[in-house]
């Protein structure tokens, strides 16, 4: 089968030029968006996602700031600093890297964002409105990358059958909310599997499109995925790799040689949808700064 290869670059490129559009129109009437990212800790592939972001507003010109803490810092220290992003009018974004050292109650953080700079898409708020099919919210990133994805490979997706292996809010959950959506990018019939899925290779070979969102390395195989599927790899694995600089390399949720004969689509790792997470960030941010600007953030407090 001719398969495609569907990077994330070219997609990503097209959203960044969207954004310094945007960007344009507020900076002339006097707006700069402005970015918070906190991370709690020094596990080195937050940083390293971190750092990406960071390097992405300044490229695009965007105000960013990065709040960095210790390891064992204290519920109240983060909820605390939190509260001061909310306070700041120069921030319209903000991101709590994820996931945090175990003695931190993740969810009790997320609601203290103020759902109007909650450019995750994460807050209980956001969450109902991407339920509730209320495009006044926002949608966390990582799923709007991946739905663009597949809107740009216009393989349509409306009536079409998609399963998602993953049922994180991160990704799975989220994921499917959205394409589960009434409108363009949506209208799928949508299975969320995960681990406890019984006959899960069988229920995946029967989507049109797969997505796998499991954290583990070449866990989907040729008999997971139908002949002509498109299939999306969330997973972003490192493995020990000694012949590799850094001792590691990137692999994939997906055995990509053994499943990508069987595809008319499919997203390699890395090149994927990596890059997809942070262009939709910033897209976000530059929204949020937008309705902030409008009033449009009273939308939250209805
Ligand atoms: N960790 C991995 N991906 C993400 C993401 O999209 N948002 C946050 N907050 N943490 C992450």
């Amino acid at each position: 089968m001719d398969t495609q290869q569907i990077k994330g670059k070219p997609i990503a490129e097209k959203v960044y030029a969207e954004c310094l559009q945007e960007l344009e129109v507020l900076k002339s009437g006097g707006h700069l968006p402005g970015l918070a990212v906190v991370l709690v800790g020094d596990d080195p592939a937050s940083r390293a996602y971190v750092g990406s972001k960071e390097r992405k507003c300044k490229e695009l010109g965007l105000h960013s700031v990065k709040i960095e803490l210790e390891e064992d810092c204290s519920q109240e220290t983060l909820i605390a600093e939190i509260e001061k992003l909310n306070a700041d009018d120069a921030i319209h974004g903000i991101l709590v890297q994820l996931p945090l050292p175990g003695h931190l109650a993740e969810d009790e953080v997320i609601l203290k964002i103020s759902p109007a700079k909650d450019v995750d898409g994460l807050h209980p708020i956001n969450i109902g409105k991407l339920a509730m099919d209320d495009a006044t919210g926002f949608a966390p990133c990582t799923p709007l990358g991946c739905q663009r994805m597949l809107i740009e490979t216009g393989m349509g997706i409306s009536g079409k059958n998609v399963v998602i292996i993953g049922r994180s809010l991160l990704v799975g959950k989220s994921l499917g909310l959205l394409l589960l959506q009434k409108g363009e990018g949506g209208n799928a019939t949508v299975t969320i599997a995960h681990s406890r899925t019984e006959n899960l290779a069988q229920v995946a070979s029967d989507a049109d499109i797969l997505v796998a969102a499991i954290g583990r390395p070449g866990f989907v195989t040729e008999d997971f995925v139908k002949e002509g599927a498109v299939v999306i790899d969330v997973g972003i694995n490192r493995v020990e790799d000694a012949s590799a600089k850094r001792g590691y390399r990137l692999v994939g949720d997906v055995d990509y040689d053994k499943v990508a004969p069987k595809c008319a689509a499919i997203t390699p790792v890395p090149g994927g949808v990596g890059v997809m997470t942070i262009a939709m960030l910033m897209a976000n941010t530059i929204r949020a700064c937008r309705m902030a600007e409008e009033g449009k953030e009273l939308e939250f407090r209805r």
